[in-house]
């Protein structure tokens, strides 16, 4: 493996499938072909994959080709039919105390990746390093420590909230079931992460349906922190909140980021939300990453075909700069059945698209200072 050169920041992402270039129709390859000669307008597919690279020595979170496939089994002997790859062999890092952005449309895989790396969900196949621990393989014990260090965020706290508790009672319980308080040393921890996240001590004694949602968020958020977590995967938080109150709970996300040196997964589905929040940002479609970059770098020089079309349907706040907006046309193809070649393909509209994007799986190539795109046209050199 090679390192990560310096300065950069080349973050995970997977290369096509499981390190095969091409998933074409299996006939035999021209004699040369596999050299992959670029043809006119074809980019150089032999850019190193996050794979190729080792992750940075401050990397608290790797994952490695995950795969998470459901199964579909059908008749009276649930035959399996075939799977939805929900997770199709995704690969990234994260720094300690950084934000990873993880977007795309409504059923790419971002909650499943979510999932498998907590073991809500247990992988199909690859790896999840947390601290240099593989969490795929944790016995009990390990995987119980591993949960007190990394907490999941989820977008609808009132869901993930008994309603027939106070506040101050889920969080007691929370303190109660790690270990970490009882009595009134956690009446004390309990105010204390209230008003860590912006609520008031007194607001123990209230049920969850007489909160807010922006007020739920910040209990699911003070919920998470009672463990004093390392990790916390954020799964679109915000998506339900009015824009003014999203920018509150972010600001907050942001401040105890730094108060308590968290590190983020900050899952969403629109690129706009993940903009000031993210280090990095990495866009996923039909359970694969096919962009990841730093996050100055994606919104200022979006690579991929479908990248720039989310990015211009994105809300801008000075409609004077609005962006030509892209029409993304067709639905998603169901992750059951997905399209030979770039799953992108039926709905690119890459000028130089053509009968290869049928053929090929890019592999999510580094085109330039580590920032990763996985398409054929986009060339080497095309960042950096
Ligand atoms: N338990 C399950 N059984 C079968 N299929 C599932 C299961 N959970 C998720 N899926 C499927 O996996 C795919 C990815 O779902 P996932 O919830 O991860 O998407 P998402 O990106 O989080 O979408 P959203 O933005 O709507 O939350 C979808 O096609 C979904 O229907
Ligand atoms: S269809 Fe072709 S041009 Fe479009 S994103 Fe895929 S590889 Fe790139
Ligand atoms: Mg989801």
């Amino acid at each position: 493996m090679a390192a990560a050169p310096e300065g950069r920041n080349p973050a995970g992402g997977q290369g096509a499938g499981d390190g095969n270039l091409i998933d074409i129709d299996r006939k035999p390859e021209p004699a040369g072909r596999e050299q992959l000669p670029p043809a006119k307008g074809d980019s150089d597919l032999r850019g190193q994959t996050p794979d190729d690279l080792e992750p940075p020595a401050d990397a608290l979170l790797v994952v490695r080709k995950m795969k998470k496939y459901f199964p579909i089994r059908k008749g009276f002997f649930q035959r399996h039919t075939g799977d939805v790859k929900a997770v199709d062999g995704v690969s990234f890092f994260l720094r300690r105390g950084e934000t990873l952005g993880l977007v795309g449309e409504s059923g790419c895989g971002k909650t499943t990746t979510g999932r498998a790396i907590m073991r809500m969900e247990p992988p199909t196949s690859g790896e999840a390093h947390f601290d240099g621990r593989n969490i795929v393989t944790m016995d009990a014990g390990e995987l119980r420590r591993f949960r007190r260090k990394a907490q999941y965020v989820f977008q609808d706290p009132f869901s993930s909230l008994n309603p027939r508790m106070t506040i101050g009672e889920t969080i007691r319980e929370v303190l109660k079931v790690h270990g970490l308080a009882v009595g009134a040393k956690a009446d004390a921890r309990v105010a204390e992460l209230l008003r860590v996240v912006g609520l008031r001590p007194e607001h123990s004694e209230r049920y969850p349906h007489e909160f807010s949602g922006g007020q739920r968020q910040r209990i699911g958020i003070a919920r998470a922190l009672a463990v004093e977590p390392e990790l916390i995967i954020c799964d679109e938080p915000v998506s339900a909140l009015d824009v003014s109150v999203q920018a509150q709970v972010i600001n907050l996300l942001q401040d105890l980021q730094r108060e308590f040196g968290l590190t983020y997964l900050f899952i969403a589905h629109d690129l706009s939300v993940v903009e000031h929040i993210s280090d990095r940002v990495a866009v996923m479609y039909l359970g694969r990453i096919v962009e990841l970059a730093d996050s100055d770098e994606l919104y200022r020089n979006p690579l991929m075909p479908y990248t720039q079309a989310l990015l211009s349907a994105a809300p801008v706040p000075d409609p004077r700069h609005k962006r030509e907006r892209i029409v993304l046309h067709g639905d998603v193809p169901s992750p059951a059945n997905p399209p030979s070649g770039c799953p992108f393909h039926p709905r690119c509209q890459h000028p130089l698209k053509d009968a290869d994007c049928a053929k090929i799986v890019p592999p999510l190539a580094d085109k330039g200072g580590g920032h990763f795109a996985a398409c054929i046209k986009v060339p080497l050199g095309a960042s950096g």
